[in-house]
């Protein structure tokens, strides 16, 4: 079912496949108003779209794919809403992680399950268990997630951590790696590729601090009919883009010629900015 990608340098990908995709699942409601059905009948045929891309993005080589299912926010929607895609996640994850099981999917939640009922805290700390040793894919679910909640428990994280060290004030401010290593994503490299469906182009509190260099693609397709021919779509216009990482395009050139260059380069002009996962050649 999937491919794997092998890299021969660190952090350049054979290809020019993007190692991780985040995306932003939009337009579910919209997929069900257009068939007079209701929203959560538009859920329901988002999380076929789910299954559709995880196997999509496993066949391209894909390493990591992070999906937002659930933001913050969403518990303002209405009660029996905000219950559907509940039922409707535990469902999947009962029904599905076998499957991912078996195709070495790691699958992981992030976000604050506090919230969550007991039975599906546990549904997904069992899931998260059986699959930890997955290293095929990692298949991450933003659930109970937002991008401020995300930045904010990381620096109390961070804080917390040199209070137990005994560190004060006076050992400086917090780094940025000091912080990053706290973030919910610290498990993966930072997204190549965000992807949003439903005609909308914002962040929407998704990724805050991981989407600082990713290239973004937004599509008009509505979540329930996006697929795998979407997928290569996106990952194309990845390809055609230049990634910077604020050198100039000569730079980026000369380093496509030789990755190995380009590595040293960006070790010596930006060794220093730590949210850098790694950097590759043109694409
Ligand atoms: C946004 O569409 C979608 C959501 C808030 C929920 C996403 C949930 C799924 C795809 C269901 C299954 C998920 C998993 C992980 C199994 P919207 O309701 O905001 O659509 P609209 O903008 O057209 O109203």
């Amino acid at each position: 079912m999937f491919r794997r990608q092998d890299p021969t340098v660190p952090g350049l990908l054979p290809g020019d496949v993007p190692r991780h995709v985040a995306i932003i699942m939009d337009g579910n409601g919209r997929w069900a108003r257009q068939r007079m059905l209701p929203r959560v009948a538009g859920h329901r045929r988002g999380a076929n779209a789910v299954r559709a891309t995880v196997q999509a993005c496993g066949e391209l080589g894909i390493e990591h794919l992070t999906l937002f299912a659930f933001s913050s926010e969403n518990w303002r929607r209405p009660a029996d809403e905000v219950s559907a895609l509940m039922e409707l996640f535990a469902t999947a994850i009962e029904q599905e992680v076998s499957r991912l099981h078996e195709h070495g999917v790691r699958f992981m939640v992030v976000g604050d399950r506090s919230r969550f009922e007991p039975g599906l805290q546990k549904l997904i700390e069992d899931a998260e268990a059986t699959t930890r040793a997955n290293a095929r894919m990692t298949l991450t679910i933003a659930a109970n997630y937002g991008g401020r909640w995300d930045i904010t428990q990381a620096v109390n994280r961070a804080l917390a951590a040199r209070a137990a060290a005994g560190r004060t004030d006076s050992d400086g401010p917090l780094g940025e790696g000091e912080i990053a290593q706290y973030l919910a994503l610290a498990h993966a490299p930072e997204p190549d590729l965000f992807i949003r469906t439903g005609g909308e182009t914002r962040i929407s509190n998704f990724l805050l601090w991981q989407l600082a260099y990713t290239e973004l693609w937004f599509t008009e397709t509505l979540w329930p009919d996006f697929g795998a021919s979407d997928v290569q779509a996106a990952v194309d216009a990845f390809r055609s883009r230049e990634r910077r990482f604020g050198r100039t395009s000569d730079q980026v050139r000369r380093a496509a010629g030789n990755p190995v260059a380009a590595v040293a380069d960006v070790m010596d002009g930006e060794g220093g900015i730590s949210g850098l996962p790694r950097i590759a050649g043109a694409r």
